[in-house]
């Protein structure tokens, strides 16, 4: 048993330590004072929980240090906010039977203050109680607090209330931005600043922003942040995490460096070495799998990539963090998207060692075998614990009927309409309404729509306003006499990753019909917050299959329209189940109260992670809101998850890819080359600027000689040589990509991850280049070059040798 009385931090790295040390003297009394609590709850606790006692923890030259012993670090992520609270315990076990000895935490912002100044740290917001439960069961923790965290969740982890100014910019110096953070960071310190090490707890160390580099260059806001973070009491080493060649950008020399990959160990760690020549090494985030998004080929890791990967960090001395260990569900709204627009599932199961009900896979049991060989001195692996009960049901009917249209709020009068944040509406979906006069079939058009907008005219649905495909024109039919337009939108998660994050939801103005702004506008909010499901009003609904036309199918009354539908189940005992969401179109769905998150019938996920501890022996309630409107309105709980159904048919953009007609053959490259071979990033730069609002990619043959193409990430450069944003961004045109054997699809070029890619075809197909990838800019854009990060990992097939860029206004016609 060691009782430390004076517990020390240290980090022979940072001049963080440095500053460091300022505020470890300031926090000495409490310190001491926390010291002898620990003291005194070590005598009754140290022997079963050693790390109640008080400990030390440094970063040394080659080691991490735990009481001056090198500890090795086998981390894993799990995000308290995935797993309902009333299982964390059982996750922590698991991960401590998987054999890891740490757990990595994010904690995300908009979840801790959802209103300026209003902090939530009770129910499923306890980060605290997650940290104590991972200290009794013998885990260290790694805490992540934002600002910004990423990790798929709303607008990476910031509050959408920041978006009510029009004018901030976000991870920026900006004192809007860093007043709000330092004022969260203050509270985060508060709150789990008792539970670091030095005070007795298990958190170890702290991270400083999130992938920063990723996103800008500014040195003196991530020195901000972390500055914030030490006057908010934060006394253990602080670190910050990149993809090694991000590393460079807003780098603070004196702060610790943890590396992001997924593969190409030894190549990554060789990156980082440069930056930061001494000191041990720790992969912070190494992807067991990926997270899905809609309408996208489910994800899966590949097994010869994970666990050699994992043995050689182990044989290098190397430490690591398994993103995610468990990754759990995005309950309630909470799901972000990634770039430029592709939604993420809620569920979160990652393809992770635990599965997203918590089950041990295949993959769980070879990690613990694998470490169960690196166990550190005193170290022991206990038996992971039992799976929880699964249980079904059979199929139920919603009887009960809410219609959108019969449950409108008080409107809003407004002359033009606006994003939904100007309305103090951060979530739900948001309606708009106005007349239009009698006249001929004209084009409606919206300067952009987020995300999804049905349009109705009359209360028939005559089209739909579709992000993916920044489509925010319909055509109007023709009007005997004057009409009402309304027009729901449904968002889905702001996008949480790169400049997009700005992502105001609603319909953004102006709307013309026939090149006329519309003015004169009725604004409902939908919040879909527990105010406005308790005050729906259900009545019998008509039960029963599609009616036979899809236009009585649209019509704003009968089934098929926008509603919530609710009906009971009864169970015998309760259980964990996965809702069968086969016969519903796209929406939430709440059970007992309890968000489950968003579903859509294109997949690939079709079913819903309803925990047990949330259900109950006897009825339960489920409520399903449906903006597309279903074939029949009946669930069934089953014991499997279906996360791998996609179903392009039953999307409403019909196509997965517009016809267009290209004009390459007749257009002159701005650009030739020859790019170097190997999976570094490399910058092009065109002899002269090139404007234009599409670029086009054109592979004339591999770095392999075999026939496929691959791009892990595009960025274009702008006049002075920085990323322009690819807000609005979408494809054009690819002539191939591969969707049947992995999700090779062209938006992953795009969508700033450089660890998954755009594929051409292998499985079914291999057809030779050139290969053409064509990026719809949304806009004329100029040009002065390219970024290309080729696909990584090991072989790395695909990747392009000779190619030609175009950039114009008319390579493409649609
Ligand atoms: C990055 C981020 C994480 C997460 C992963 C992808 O590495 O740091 O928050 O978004 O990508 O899952």
């Amino acid at each position: 048993m060691k009782t430390k009385l004076v517990p020390s931090c240290s980090s022979s790295f940072s001049s963080s330590s440095s500053k460091n040390s300022i505020a470890r003297t300031r926090t000495t009394t409490r310190t001491i004072l926390a010291a002898l609590a620990c003291a005194f709850m070590v005598v009754s606790h140290a022997a079963e929980n050693p790390s109640t006692a008080m400990h030390t923890f440094a970063i040394g030259t080659n080691d991490f240090l735990l009481d001056g012993q090198r500890l090795q670090i086998r981390c894993g992520e799990i995000h308290a906010a995935r797993v309902p609270m009333e299982y964390w315990r059982h996750r922590l076990q698991m991960a401590k039977g998987m054999g890891l000895n740490m757990v990595c935490a994010y904690l995300f912002w908009n979840l801790h203050e959802p209103k300026p100044g209003e902090y939530v740290w009770t129910g499923q917001a306890d980060d605290a109680e997650f940290c104590r439960i991972a200290q009794e069961e013998g885990l260290w923790v790694i805490l992540r607090p934002g600002p910004y965290s990423c990790a798929e969740w709303e607008m990476g982890g910031t509050p959408w209330w920041l978006l009510k100014n029009d004018d901030i910019q976000l991870r920026t110096r900006d004192p809007h931005y860093i007043n709000a953070v330092k004022s969260y960071l203050k509270e985060v310190g508060r709150v789990l600043g008792p539970l670091q090490i030095t005070h007795g707890g298990p958190i170890i160390m702290a991270q400083v922003e999130n992938e920063y580099g990723f996103f800008g260059k500014d040195a003196g806001y991530m020195d901000e942040i972390r500055k914030a973070l030490m006057d908010a009491g934060f006394d253990v080493p602080l670190f910050e995490c990149n993809p090694p060649d991000m590393m460079k950008n807003g780098l603070l020399p004196d702060l610790f460096q943890a590396g992001n990959f997924g593969s190409d160990v030894e190549k990554n760690f060789a990156k980082v070495r440069k930056i930061q020549p001494t000191g041990p090494l720790i992969c912070s985030e190494f992807y067991p799998g990926w997270f899905d998004t809609w309408g996208q080929p489910h994800h899966t890791g590949k097994p010869e990539n994970y666990l050699p990967n994992l043995k050689l960090m182990l044989d290098m001395g190397a430490s690591f963090s398994i993103y995610m260990a468990h990754g759990g569900t995005t309950f309630g709204l909470w799901s972000g998207c990634d770039r430029p627009f592709k939604p993420d599932t809620s569920s979160y199961d990652y393809d992770a060692p635990i599965s997203e009900a918590g089950w041990a896979t295949p993959k769980f049991f070879q990690t613990r075998e694998l470490f169960a060989k690196y166990l550190l001195p005193g170290e022991k692996l206990p038996e992971p614990p039992a799976q929880n009960p699964v249980i079904s049901f059979a199929s139920v009917e919603l009887k009960e009927v809410a219609p959108i249209f019969e449950n409108l709020p008080a409107a809003v009068k407004d002359e033009t309409p606006r994003n939904m944040e100007a309305y103090d509406q951060g979530y739900g979906c948001i309606l708009y309404r106005t007349k239009v006069p009698a006249g001929a079939a004209a084009t409606i058009e919206a300067a952009a729509i987020h995300d999804f907008g049905f349009v109705f005219l009359d209360g028939k649905r005559v089209g739909i306003l579709d992000r993916r495909s920044a489509k925010a024109q319909i055509t109007l039919p023709e009007r005997a006499q004057e009409s009402q337009l309304d027009i729901l939108v449904e968002p889905m998660g702001r996008v949480n990753f790169g400049p997009e994050m700005a992502d105001r939801k609603g319909l953004i103005a102006p709307v013309k019909l026939g090149g006329e702004n519309l003015k004169g506008w009725e604004v409902f909010n939908l919040p879909l917050d527990d105010k406005m499901l308790a005050g729906l009003k259900f009545r019998a609904g008509t039960p029963g299959t599609v009616p036979a036309s899809s236009k009585d199918q649209l019509a704003g009354t009968v089934p098929g329209a926008p509603a919530f539908w609710r009906g009971t189940f009864t169970l015998a005992k309760a259980g964990d189940t996965f809702l069968d969401l086969h016969n519903w179109g796209k929406g939430d769905l709440w059970v007992n109260g309890h968000c489950l998150g968003r579903y859509w019938n294109i997949g690939p996920t079709q079913t819903a992670y309803a925990p047990g501890c949330w259900l109950h022996a006897g009825e339960n309630e489920i409520v399903i809101l449906d903006t597309i409107g279903s074939e029949n309105h009946t669930i069934a709980g089953l014991e499997k998850p279906v996360l791998d159904e996609l179903h392009p048919e039953k999307d409403f953009a019909k196509s997965h890819r517009p016809v267009v007609k290209l004009n390459l053959d007749s257009a002159t490259p701005v650009h030739t080359g020859t790019f170097a071979p190997g999976a570094d990033t490399q910058e092009i730069k065109f002899a002269a600027p090139a404007t234009g609002k599409f670029f086009c990619l054109e592979s004339l043959n591999a770095q392999d000689g075999k026939p496929y193409a691959a791009v892990a990430e595009l960025d274009l450069l702008d006049a002075s040589g920085n990323a322009i944003s690819h807000n609005g961004w979408t494809i054009a045109y690819v002539d191939s990509e591969e969707r049947a054997g992995e999700d090779g699809s062209a938006e992953n070029a795009i969508d700033g991850q450089t660890a998954n890619f755009w594929h051409t075809e292998w499985k079914n197909a291999s057809p030779d280049h050139p290969h053409r990838l064509i990026l719809d800019l949304g806009q004329s854009q100029t040009i002065s070059g390219f970024r290309y990060v080729p696909r990584q990992g090991e072989g790395g097939g695909g990747r392009i040798k000779d190619y030609r860029i175009y950039v114009g206004d008319a390579l493409v016609q649609k």
